[in-house]
């Protein structure tokens, strides 16, 4: 073969692999509103910076005729690229080859840039669009699979894992996404589901739509499968590429560090953003904004939980995980899945270096059946104990209530938090003064000419004993009491002080989280 030989039959192998599954099932793609794997993958990473691994690679299956359907590159495309000039490993599942099913040779490539993940300390982006494991290839794909499940497991906490959920996500299938860090989904066009609308209708005979049991607002509202939801695919790539500029690459990295705003900027709406009365709600959010850098929070879980917010900002250019309690959702009490939310963040940020500032506002535990039957004793352990592990630095701000176990649990000074600040308007005490008065002075109140005006006397005397941050603070058990508006400088101050912070754990295999 001469040269120009060799190099024409490159080019029409390279042009055939990037075919896919060829014109026609391209074109069925795009009319369902989904791109392909490489346009997709265009989007993702800095412009020409993929470099695809294995287009070369072909399925070895000889059974039902697969021997007579060749794709190039098989039905995933993986490589590396970079995001903001940083290293990443990418697989995007081809919807266009076999429905992007998943056989012996997917998975292999999988494997191979995770691993190369691993050596090299890179983020891995998973792109998923998959009809589940491929049917002619029977228990290899089921292999592949669990290959794949191990080294997501292994790359835990090592390097970030990132999903999209861009098509179908079915079956065991779903369980690769499910172990990586956080889930993205593109709404009316994705869906996650362990057995689908036919199964379901068999076994219970709900009869229900494939958006309604799995598709991006269930997984964001509902089931807390899903961390990010996006209006389309270009927004849910957009917002990967948003979210990792504030991961570091790997656990040994500090995260990036972008000076943006004024570190010792001052922000006066927070002196008077705790309504006078106690029971008044107000929006967390209106406390995270203005402290943080350029007024941005990048939410995670936005729809989720809400009586608990999490997400990522910037404080004086350094990368920081929020945790606060929201007043203005079920007056920010902490339930069964607020503390399966704040754990799970928790223990994300102290795997990565982030450190985590707490806004601390939280009335207690709910009470009820329904939270003690699904066993909130459980959940709101694994919030504390995520808390206790974190050897981050750990920031708290208490804007207003600090009651009861939520106070020992919401990074507390004595579950090793490091710097805990707050606010005049914090009432830091075992329990509101109403409830506390009638227990304590419940015979006297029964007692009482006149309970209704005696009551009002405990519990004035009781708000001006306890519900204040001065009983803590004597103990020092909060650092200072400060002016809301000096927030942000306190917080950025403190972060500084704490860059060099060194903390561990006992030496042990693991710990035993209470799952
Ligand atoms: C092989 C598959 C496939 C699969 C789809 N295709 N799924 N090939 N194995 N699992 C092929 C189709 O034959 C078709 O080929 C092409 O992909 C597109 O599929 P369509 O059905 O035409 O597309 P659409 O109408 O959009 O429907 C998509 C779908 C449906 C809902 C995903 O294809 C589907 O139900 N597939 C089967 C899903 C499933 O049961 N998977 C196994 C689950 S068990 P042509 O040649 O016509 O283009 C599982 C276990 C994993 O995943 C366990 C891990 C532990």
């Amino acid at each position: 073969m001469n040269k120009q030989t060799n190099l024409q039959k490159l080019h029409d192998l390279k042009a055939k692999s990037r075919l896919g599954g060829g014109e026609e099932r391209i074109k069925a793609q795009h009319a369902k509103g989904r791109l392909t794997a490489r346009e997709r993958i265009e989007l993702l990473v800095d412009k020409g910076s993929f470099r695809e691994m294995d287009a070369f690679v072909q399925h070895r299956t000889h059974d039902f005729g697969l021997d007579k359907q060749k794709f190039i590159s098989d039905s995933v495309i993986t490589g590396w690229g970079t995001i903001e000039g940083r290293l990443v490993y990418v697989f995007s599942q081809d919807f266009t080859v076999f429905g992007g099913s998943l056989g012996e040779v997917h998975a292999e490539k999988i494997c191979k840039i995770m691993d190369m993940a691993m050596k090299s300390g890179a983020p891995v982006i998973g792109l998923n669009d998959s009809g589940g494991a491929r049917i002619q290839e029977g228990v290899v794909a089921l292999a592949g699979y669990a290959d794949i499940f191990l080294r997501n497991t292994m790359a835990s906490g090592v390097v970030p894992q990132i999903s999209a959920i861009m098509g179908p996500c079915a079956g065991g299938a779903v369980y690769s996404p499910a172990l990586t860090d956080f889930i993205f989904m593109t709404r009316n066009t994705s869906y996650m589901f362990v057995t689908g609308p036919d199964v379901v209708k068999a076994v219970t005979h709900e009869e229900v739509t494939q958006e309604e049991l799995g598709g991006a607002s269930v997984h964001s509202e509902k089931s807390g499968v899903c961390h990010v939801a996006a209006d389309s695919e270009a927004d849910t790539l957009f917002l990967i590429r948003k979210m990792l500029s504030y991961l570091p690459q790997n656990n040994m990295e500090d995260p990036p560090f972008l000076i943006t705003d004024d570190p010792l900027r001052m922000d006066e709406t927070l002196d008077s953003i705790i309504p006078d009365d106690a029971n008044k709600p107000y929006d967390i959010k209106d406390v995270i904004r203005p402290i943080m850098d350029g007024g941005q929070f990048f939410e995670i879980h936005e729809n989720y939980a809400q009586n608990i917010v999490v997400g990522f900002a910037r404080l004086g250019g350094h990368s920081v995980g929020i945790v606060a309690n929201q007043p203005a959702v079920l007056a920010g009490v902490l339930d069964i899945d607020a503390s399966e939310k704040g754990a799970r963040f928790v223990r994300f940020c102290d795997s990565f270096n982030l450190p985590i500032i707490t806004f601390e506002d939280v009335p207690g535990f709910l009470p009820g059946t329904n939270q003690e039957h699904h066993g909130i004793i459980r959940s709101g352990a694994k919030l504390l104990y995520a808390y206790c592990e974190a050897t981050v630095p750990k920031l708290t701000v208490v804007t207003r209530k600090a009651y009861g176990g939520a106070y020992c649990v919401m990074s507390s000074k004595h579950i090793r938090s490091d710097i805990n600040l707050a606010w005049p308007t914090a009432e830091i005490a075992v329990m509101g003064p109403d409830g506390a008065v009638n227990i304590i002075f419940r015979k006297e109140l029964e007692k009482a000419k006149d309970p209704v005006a005696r009551k009002a006397e405990l519990v004035a005397d009781y708000r001006e004993k306890f519900a204040s941050p001065y009983v803590a603070a004597e103990r020092g058990y909060i650092d200072d009491v400060i002016e809301p508006k000096e927030t942000r400088p306190r917080l950025i101050n403190a972060l500084e002080m704490l860059s060099n912070k060194r903390d561990t754990n006992p030496a042990k295999k693991h710990g035993n989280i209470p799952l």
